[in-house]
């Protein structure tokens, strides 16, 4: 295996007793070129074109304070997969931020479980003294890798195979991009939207696919909100007002705690895609947070959506947890939240909302196939949290038409990322195809790149190739098909 070390950043960070600094959540600080990666288990298919970027998180100085491991320095990794070979590469995202504190050689900005005041200098966002990290989500936009932040960043851009670093975007608005853009892969256009605490509070805004900001409008709420992902269908963008947000009075002090009210609904604003803030339409719901979507479509009068709805945005303190570390470790786990698949129908002619539960069970972190986004659609995949844990050892492939499910549970020790779907090269069915995940396989103490066959979902990976080095995990990923870059561009094939 041809291993390049790039880079290695000296980092200060002490993992101590902290849960989420250990294990398959301990931070990376090296930088690799790979290629001929071991395979380990099956063949490299060669029936699978494309790149899987996910995006982690690996803190690389001391935390001021406690440490939340959504405060974590972003890093690129990426697996791309063509004529059954795989390289594999990773980089930070070097952030203004990580440049300004390998500068000092010290954390400058204090993290999300502690007193703001304890930053050394302004911060970005909604928040406002948090550090972009640019470590949440990642989406490929005019052939360029684009990396998030959940409380709205500038965005970072890198070349999604080598990943180069492009800077920032030249469109990225002031009040910055939420993480959960999403890209139109049959236009090109990226859909972003983002929140602050001053009115209006949100906006939305469209990117088309020669990277020109051509759209961007206030969507008004009632006050400071979080809202974490968007949704959208052929006309339509959808956005969230969820009855989960800092309570105002403790904001006014500079506090950020979050309430959820369970008597307020949830509302959803469907807006023509280039529409007006007047053309929005409101449509209310039970009280829940959404943390992600999965798919959304137009039927007939009704907007269907997709996601998955949490009985309890406000969880109890988890019992167990180090001290100072209750709340974190509750409102990481989906067990406490009950996360659970579920349908919005939201009907145009009526105004009325109806909503489904589509499955008892805790899943979170949904994925499909992108060239199905936005029409009705069959299969959806879900991650399998492990209790208590922000972490996954298993998926579930549902058949939404049937209701029939599917399930795969890794061994003991072995941690799987966000799994976008790969579809297969020459792929006619909507679930032909694979997703593609990184293990972390503590036993093992290693990680690999792993394909699950979605026809065969109950057989586990298919395939199973070493990494050379053990990755942190983080949160989000996507999948870029091969010809859609050469291409230079994101553009779907005709269907
Ligand atoms: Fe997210």
């Amino acid at each position: 295996m041809p291993v390049h070390t790039v880079g290695r950043v000296q980092g200060t960070i002490d993992p101590a007793d902290h849960p989420y600094l250990q294990g398959a959540w301990t931070p990376l600080h090296e930088e690799v070129d790979a290629t001929d990666l071991k395979v380990l288990a099956g063949q490299v298919p060669t029936d699978i074109d494309g790149v899987y970027l996910r995006n982690t998180e690996n803190p690389v100085f001391q935390a001021i304070g406690r440490y939340h491991p959504f405060d974590g320095d972003g890093m690129l990794h990426m697996a791309a997969f063509q004529g059954g070979r795989v390289t594999y590469r990773n980089r930070f995202v070097r952030t203004k931020g990580l440049a300004a504190e390998m500068e000092a050689g010290r954390s400058l900005w204090a993290g999300l479980l502690e007193d703001p005041a304890r930053s050394t200098r302004p911060g970005w966002g909604a928040h406002g003294s948090l550090k972009d990290s640019s470590s949440t989500d990642v989406v490929v936009h005019a052939g360029r890798a684009l990396t998030t932040f959940y409380q709205c960043g500038e965005g970072y851009r890198m070349d999604p195979l080598t990943l180069e670093a492009e800077g920032i975007p030249p469109w990225s608005p002031l009040d910055g991009i939420s993480a959960h853009c999403k890209v139109d892969e049959s236009s090109g256009e990226l859909l972003f939207f983002n929140y602050s605490k001053h009115a209006p509070y949100m906006h939305y805004g469209v990117v088309d696919r020669h990277d020109k900001l051509v759209h961007y409008v206030p969507v008004p709420l009632p006050g400071p909100r979080l809202p974490h992902d968007m949704a959208i269908t052929k006309h339509f963008a959808i956005l969230g007002d969820f009855p989960l947000f800092w309570d105002p009075d403790l904001l006014a002090q500079g506090k950020h705690v979050v309430r959820f009210h369970r008597d307020v609904p949830s509302r959803f604003a469907i807006i023509p895609r280039r529409g007006a803030t007047s053309e929005i339409r409101w449509f209310e719901a039970a009280p829940t947070f959404v943390l992600h979507f999965l798919n959304a479509y137009e039927e007939g009068d009704e907007i269907v959506l997709d996601g998955y709805f949490q009985d309890d945005p406000m969880p109890r303190n988890y019992e167990g947890a180090p001290a100072g570390y209750e709340r974190m470790m509750s409102y990481l786990d989906q067990y406490k939240m009950g996360t659970r698949l579920h349908r919005w129908r939201f009907n145009l002619r009526t105004g009325q909302t109806t909503e489904q539960r589509m499955d008892d069970r805790i899943l979170e972190f949904g994925m499909f196939n992108q060239r199905y986004a936005m029409q009705p659609y069959r299969y959806a995949y879900s991650a399998v949290q492990v209790p208590g844990w922000f972490l996954f050892h298993g998926y579930v492939k549902h058949d939404l038409q049937t209701g029939q499910s599917w399930q795969v549970q890794l061994p003991e020790g072995q941690y799987a990322s966000e799994a976008p779907f790969a579809p297969r090269v020459g792929a006619k069915d909507e679930d032909d195809g694979y997703l593609v995940t990184f293990i972390t396989d503590e036993a093992a103490g290693r990680s690999e790149v792993a394909l699950i066959d979605s026809k065969r979902f109950e057989e586990g990976p298919v395939c199973r190739i070493e990494l050379p080095h053990k990755i942190c995990s983080g949160t989000h990923s996507c999948w870029a098909n091969g010809a859609d870059l050469r291409e230079g561009g994101l553009l779907a094939p005709a269907r």
